[in-house]
């Protein structure tokens, strides 16, 4: 629940965010417009992304983004930073990368970290990652903000999961290994 909505609160941002979400039926757009906007809006936001989780493969693949390009497509579970916030299931903060020995360079340009765990009915189904390139930049404000930004975008991933490049439908696993 969002309650600082004062002149720096996140209110205002959320309800851009609705707008996108209500004036955008595709999904996928949709996600990449919120990051954009995220982005756009947040001045220490320097690299906006929604990773997808796979849970049966437990891995996560680049979903839309706003930001610089990154080779980081498909990361496992456990590694880097967002590996490690899909194992533990919670959100991962890193003021100062350089000072964390499970990272996955993304620029070099990037001095912090956040990721927040987007969960649907429980169910792990991805996550927000953000890039600054500020030094310790996150406080609480961007808790509640990406917090509520998962929450209202969660339903819009497992419609899209399997349209992300790479991924394969547990369908089409199971025709290969049938041959
Ligand atoms: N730095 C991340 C990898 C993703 S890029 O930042 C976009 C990590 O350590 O998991």
């Amino acid at each position: 629940m969002v309650t600082d909505d004062g002149p720096d609160g996140v209110q205002p941002i959320l309800e851009e965010i609705a707008d996108v979400l209500e004036g955008t039926p595709d999904e996928g757009v949709a996600l990449y417009r919120v990051c954009r906007l995220l982005r756009e809006r947040i001045p220490h936001y320097d690299w906006v992304g929604y990773y997808f989780a796979v849970p049966d493969e437990k891995l996560l693949v680049l979903g839309p983004f706003a930001g610089a390009p990154t080779e980081h497509i498909r990361i496992p579970f456990g590694r880097g930073v967002c590996g490690s916030a899909a194992e533990r299931r919670e959100a991962v903060e890193v003021p100062d990368v350089r000072s964390e020995g499970n990272y996955l360079a993304c620029s070099i340009r990037t001095r912090a970290e956040l990721v927040v765990p987007v969960f649907l009915d429980g169910v792990l189904v991805g996550e927000i990652d953000i890039d600054s390139h500020r030094h310790d930049p996150f406080g609480p404000r961007d808790r509640a903000l990406l917090d509520e930004v998962a929450a209202r975008t969660a339903a819009l991933i497992p419609p899209i999961l399997h349209d992300v490049p790479n991924v394969r439908r547990p369908a089409d696993v199971e025709r290969e290994s049938t041959g």
